[in-house]
């Protein structure tokens, strides 16, 4: 009866500490991949790592962008209209092990670089949770919500965070709270 008993809190312990973990999020590992062109988005990328203690992965084709903006603006038009699918340089080694993806991209033509795209073709985003965040001179997410709910039909995709480019040095304080909103931090 005594071991009964000491064998019934025991459980209860354990999955009290379980259902917390569950809520904090805690047991969750979380990845930040971004890609950006002129650094904006990784600015963003680098603070929500820092905030949840993610890991970093940055979304870099083989063939980097012009760094002229008009350039760089009529590539991603056309690339945007052909459907063009960019090389990237590397792959993320083991998508399984992460519950919490963070997506961040800049407003590209109203919706996320080509890039992004290929990058979310090839893994298999099922289940996982998706919280996108974006920077934009105007537009800010566009069009790229409904784009990336088409793409990751069988994701949970909470609201994102979209921030202009000039402010992201100053948006310390709209991502924490947008975090803490989430409930990703405390
Ligand atoms: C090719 C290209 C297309 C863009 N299209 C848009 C757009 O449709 N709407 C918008 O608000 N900003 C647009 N912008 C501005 C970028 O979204 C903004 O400058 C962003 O912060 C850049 O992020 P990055 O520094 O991480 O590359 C565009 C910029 C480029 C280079």
């Amino acid at each position: 009866m005594k071991i009964k008993l000491i064998l019934l809190t025991l459980a209860t312990v354990l999955m009290s500490g379980i259902q917390l973990q569950a809520q904090t999020g805690s047991s969750k590992k979380i990845l930040v991949a971004y890609f950006s062109h002129s650094g904006n988005t990784r600015a963003v990328a680098y603070d929500i790592c820092k905030k949840v203690d993610g890991e970093f992965f940055e979304i870099h084709t083989v063939k980097p962008y012009p760094t002229d903006y008009n350039a760089v603006v009529d590539q991603a038009k056309r690339e945007q209209k052909s459907d063009y699918r960019p090389e990237l340089k590397s792959r993320l080694k083991n998508i399984n092990q992460y519950e919490i993806i963070f997506l961040g991209y800049p407003d590209w033509w109203d919706t996320y670089p080509q890039a992004v795209k290929v990058f979310l073709s090839q893994y298999d985003f099922s289940g996982k949770i998706i919280i996108p965040f974006c920077t934009h001179e105007g537009s800010e997410f566009g069009r790229s919500i409904a784009d990336l709910k088409k793409m990751c039909p069988n994701s949970h995709i909470l609201e994102g965070l979209a921030i202009r480019g000039s402010a992201v040095h100053n948006s310390d304080d709209r991502i924490e709270g947008w975090l803490k909103k989430l409930k990703i931090i405390k």
